[in-house]
């Protein structure tokens, strides 16, 4: 519940604009005061009208409004609030608050805070994968800025990708998550995630085809229910979301240093696909082709991140959580799998080619613990990651 905290709610111009209302909506049932601002590229998707209907307030639109200026000055306005929430946030609004622009009133706000901001990114997904916003959204979090989203998904304008904005519940989470409210507020998760490379050679790797979009979106659910996330990644396709500890590797051996350091923690998820064998002996120099033919690659074993911290004596996280990937026998292989780490649920998937599943864009899981087994429908990878992140603050106690 958020009685008695008060939302400073900045609606940008985006189609995603129309999410905003429902998210006022929600805010209020759940008994928080709403200060609307709209942009003026806002107003082009909703009217002022429903905005200030919904908040049950007037919707403060000009910088340059005298009569509310005159009622209650924008640096008031920017303080008064427990927290500045941003949606849509578009790719331009990222850039201007990223450069500390104050051409607007909403702008203004932002740069006169002192409280907290949260923002929903909503773009196209080039706009997104552009390196320009992708700086701005680094240089944003390294702000401190909170985020909720973006989700992976199809879009309006036809494309398909992230970008796409969180969905109001998901930013609801977010928001409570920021007002301490959220179930897994002082919890540190770590998240394993993508895949591993496994050098053969200085030019050479064996790798998988893991995108890591399962392993950022369960991130970005935990971190939006207030958690602390330790993100490990391998060289993944998907981007890792704003708002949590990024350590990036290559090698199992690498994501196993970079695990134990982040430990200790509330709860481990191991959604990367790390490479079961590595070169044993990675040549210094690329290979060359020659006369003794084709080069034999003898494998090594490499560490099991899981079982490891599964089965650590002291200071084992209280929930670990693994994944497992099968082309076939799913349950079975994952019951077989939760008895051997000794993890506490095995989150299992059939990335059989024909299923679309590894590097696109929904799943359908299993959770095998050992008190049974639960199928969940075919879902976007975000929402089966929201419903993952609610589970695990369920297991915590949150
Ligand atoms: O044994 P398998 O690779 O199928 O197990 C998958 C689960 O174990 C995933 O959660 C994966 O992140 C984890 N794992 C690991 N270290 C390995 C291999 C797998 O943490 N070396």
């Amino acid at each position: 519940m958020l009685h008695g905290r008060h939302v400073l709610l900045i609606i940008g111009g985006g189609i995603a604009a129309y999410k905003a209302l429902e998210l006022i909506r929600r805010l209020r049932e759940r008994g928080a005061k709403v200060t609307p601002v709209l942009t003026r590229a806002g107003e082009q998707f909703v009217t002022p009208l429903s905005v200030s209907t919904l908040a049950g307030v007037a919707v403060f639109r000009d910088l340059f409004d005298l009569t509310a200026e005159a009622e209650i000055g924008h640096i008031e306005l920017s303080r008064a609030a427990d927290l500045i929430v941003v949606v849509p946030a578009t790719a331009n609004l990222l850039a201007r608050m990223a450069n500390g622009l104050a051409d607007d009133l909403a702008t203004t706000l932002l740069l006169a805070t002192d409280k907290r901001v949260l923002v929903a990114p909503a773009m196209n997904v080039r706009m997104w994968t552009h390196p320009a916003t992708q700086r701005n959204v680094a240089q944003l979090a390294a702000d401190g800025i909170l985020f909720a989203g973006p989700d992976d998904g199809a879009m309006a304008c036809g494309e398909f990708g992230p970008g796409r904005m969180a969905e109001p519940a998901a930013i609801l989470a977010a928001i409570e998550g920021a007002l301490g409210g959220g179930p897994l507020a002082g919890r540190h998760v770590i998240v394993t995630s993508g895949p591993t490379h496994e050098p053969v050679d200085p030019v050479r790797y064996i790798a998988n085809r893991s995108s890591g979009a399962q392993g950022a979106a369960l991130a970005a659910a935990l971190r939006d229910l207030g958690a602390r996330v330790s993100f490990v990644t391998g060289p993944a396709t998907v981007p890792p979301p704003p708002g949590v500890d990024v350590t990036r590797v290559e090698t199992a051996q690498q994501m196993r240093a970079a695990v134990m350091a982040a430990l200790p923690a509330d709860a481990a998820v191991m959604a990367a696909a790390v490479a079961d064998w590595r070169v044993k002996a990675a040549s210094a120099q690329k290979v060359k082709k020659g006369a003794s033919g084709p080069p034999v690659l003898e494998l090594a074993e490499n560490p099991d991140i899981l079982a490891e911290v599964a089965q650590m004596s002291g200071g084992r996280p209280a929930l670990v959580v693994g994944f497992a990937a099968e082309t076939e026998a799913v349950v079975d292989h994952a019951r077989a799998k939760l008895a051997r780490k000794r993890c506490d649920w095995i989150v299992a998937n059939d990335v059989s080619p024909e299923t679309g599943i590894m590097g696109g864009a929904e799943n359908a899981v299993i959770i095998v613990t050992a008190d049974g087994e639960e199928s969940w429908p075919r879902l976007p990878k975000p929402e089966v990651a929201r419903r993952l992140a609610l589970r695990i603050a369920a297991a915590l106690g949150g």
